[in-house]
């Protein structure tokens, strides 16, 4: 059943980002760019998160284009400095819109440079 939903949420962002319909607030500062182009980022940002957290707890590699805090210094809101957290906020508006919780900022900051929530090797 979650897989089911998770289908059509994600032809529904299929078919709004083929259409250009906008996405609920997904605004963004295009002077920068992301770590790779947006129909990519689309598809793969799930992947290469984990994959990315994976490589943290068992290699030690931090820093660099992937690392959360990277994401969110780029993505949090000019309003309210934060990429989750509010409706309007980058990751969490669209993920409201297709329904997949993200959980992730129960330990991570959502805003950048604040102080971490999680220390080194305490998962
Ligand atoms: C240097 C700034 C920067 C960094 C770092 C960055 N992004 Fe982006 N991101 C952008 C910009 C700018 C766009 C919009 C690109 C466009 O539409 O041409 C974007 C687009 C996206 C999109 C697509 C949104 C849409 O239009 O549907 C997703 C998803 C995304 N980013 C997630 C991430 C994640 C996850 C990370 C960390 C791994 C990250 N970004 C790191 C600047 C950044
Ligand atoms: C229970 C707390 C907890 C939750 C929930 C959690 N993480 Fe983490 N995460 C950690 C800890 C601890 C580290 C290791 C930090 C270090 O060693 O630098 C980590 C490291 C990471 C890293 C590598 C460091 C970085 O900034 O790039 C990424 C990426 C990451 N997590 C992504 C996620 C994502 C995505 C989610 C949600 C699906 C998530 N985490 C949920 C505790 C958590
Ligand atoms: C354009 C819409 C969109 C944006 C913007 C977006 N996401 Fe996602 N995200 C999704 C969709 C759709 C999925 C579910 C894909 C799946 O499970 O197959 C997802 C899944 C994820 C997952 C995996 C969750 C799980 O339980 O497996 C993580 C982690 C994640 N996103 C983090 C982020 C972060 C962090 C940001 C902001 C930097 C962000 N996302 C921005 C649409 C988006």
């Amino acid at each position: 059943m979650r897989r089911f939903a998770l289908a059509i949420a994600l032809g529904l962002v299929a078919m709004a980002a083929g259409a250009e319909v906008p996405l609920p607030n997904i605004s963004v500062d295009k002077s920068t760019k992301c770590v790779a182009p947006p129909e990519v980022m689309r598809r793969t940002h799930m992947q290469m998160l984990l994959h990315r957290r994976d490589r943290t707890v068992h290699l030690g590699i931090r820093g660099g284009d992937e690392a959360l805090t990277r994401c969110i210094s780029c993505h949090a809101s000019k309003t309210t400095g934060a990429a989750v957290g509010a409706p309007d906020a980058f990751c969490q508006s669209c993920h409201d819109y297709v329904g997949v919780k993200l959980d992730c900022f129960d330990c991570h900051q959502g805003r950048p440079g604040a102080a971490a929530k999680v220390s080194a090797r305490q998962p």
